[in-house]
């Protein structure tokens, strides 16, 4: 029997505030986590996602081409019927149907659903209600429900392809949940088993439970810089984005801001983005005299791409002039300021070499960064 996979990612997050989906844990977006845990299951012969007019070209481009990525519709309902259709059009008999809001579907909970799918039958994952669940109105309470009859219902839900098609062409109603569809149409439906890790991301602060259960990445970068004084005294010194008035600057295609060069390889490479010299080839006019936070900016930006948080930049700099310290506070505030973090993330020293070698001898500066990120 072959198996479809539908994973609903066409929701809009109205009681989330925002696009819960998107959202990176380890850096992998919650709906693909969704879309990996059927697509790694050796039962599931296909997987289909079924995204939103908004969602459809990111995760086109996250996921490739191959992949099955259809649009749903405005309910959940509708994008489950745009999810059964595609998986009776490619020849699925059995169909499972996941919210892309449960990231954390464990693979055991997937395996139980398709065993009675496989034996003919319509089942969801569920887990027994642990709370007391009363009904209420009005504040007052109406009625004691049997705890011990309760369960709350989980996905994956799913049976035969063919019940599915039946059930909705009987039934022309918005459900929340694809069993009360096929209940409503006349057939018997059951439950298997969920987990409490199977949980939907509905409110922000799931997104911290979320967070919580896969902790987090960190990754270091280190940056290294040196650059010859210029021979034209008149060469603006820029150093960390700041400029020294008055002392004569470093020789270099862009403004050879040493410093924020350091910063930048840092953090590209903590990123594993190459380097500097990749990204802004100096054989590029577009890069000749070029303000360097323009780097920053653009390193800052593939690191966010990635999702990835700055933690803190430490800077070193060997220099025997200018005095770099008395204006440390200066290019920790501009180089906090570009990357947009707090200025107790980024810090400052500065060493002269006691004469020693070329630094030492006045030729030149060089600079070190070292950066932390997690995601
Ligand atoms: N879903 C869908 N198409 C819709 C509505 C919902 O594919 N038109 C999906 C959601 O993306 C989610 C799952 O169904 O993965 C469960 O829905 P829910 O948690 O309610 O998500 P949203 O509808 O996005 O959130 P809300 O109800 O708060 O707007
Ligand atoms: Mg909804």
């Amino acid at each position: 029997m072959k198996i479809a996979a539908v994973i609903l990612a066409a929701g809009s997050g109205t009681r989330f505030g925002g696009d819960k989906l998107a959202f990176r844990l380890r850096g992998i977006p919650v709906w693909k986590r969704s879309y990996l845990a059927f697509y790694d299951h050796p039962q599931v012969n296909e997987v289909i996602l079924v995204c939103s007019e908004s969602n459809y070209a990111e995760v086109k481009a996250e996921i490739g081409e191959d992949a099955e990525v259809i649009l749903g519709g405005d309910t959940r309902t509708a994008s489950t019927i745009a999810g059964l259709w595609k998986a009776s059009q490619i020849g699925c008999e059995g169909v499972l149907f996941h919210d892309a809001a449960r990231p954390f579907v464990p693979y055991e909970v997937i395996s139980r659903v398709v065993a009675e799918v496989m034996a003919g039958n319509a089942v969801a994952a569920a887990i027994p209600s642990i709370d007391t669940i009363k009904r209420a109105s009005n504040g007052e309470i109406q009625e004691h429900l049997d705890r011990g009859s309760l369960i709350s219902m989980q996905t994956p839900q799913g049976g035969p392809t063919r019940t599915f098609a039946d059930a909705f062409a009987k039934i022309q109603e918005a459900c929340t949940d694809d069993m009360e569809l096929l209940s409503k149409a006349g057939y018997t439906t059951g439950w298997v088993m969920g987990d409490p890790a199977n949980f939907k991301i509905t409110n922000p602060e799931d997104l911290l439970r979320a967070r919580a259960m896969v902790g987090s990445e960190t990754r270091t970068g280190l940056g290294y810089d040196i650059h010859r004084f210029s021979p034209d005294p008149a060469r603006p010194c820029w150093l960390g984005g700041v400029l020294f008035p008055g002392e004569t600057g470093l020789d270099g295609h862009s403004d050879a801001d040493v410093v924020l060069h350091a910063v930048v390889d840092a953090l590209l490479g903590a990123i594993s983005a190459g380097d500097i010299g990749q990204l802004f080839p100096n054989t590029d006019v577009a890069n000749k005299d070029r303000n360097s936070s323009e780097f920053l900016i653009e390193a800052l930006r593939l690191v966010r791409e990635g999702g990835w948080a700055i933690g803190n930049i430490d800077i070193a700099i060997q220099a025997e002039k200018p005095k770099i310290m008395p204006r440390a506070l200066e290019i920790r505030t501009r180089i906090s300021g570009l990357l947009e973090i707090d200025l107790d993330r980024v810090s400052i020293k500065a060493t002269t070499q006691e004469q020693m070698g070329s630094i030492g001898r006045g030729e030149g500066i060089a600079a070190f960064a070292i950066c932390n990120l997690s995601r």
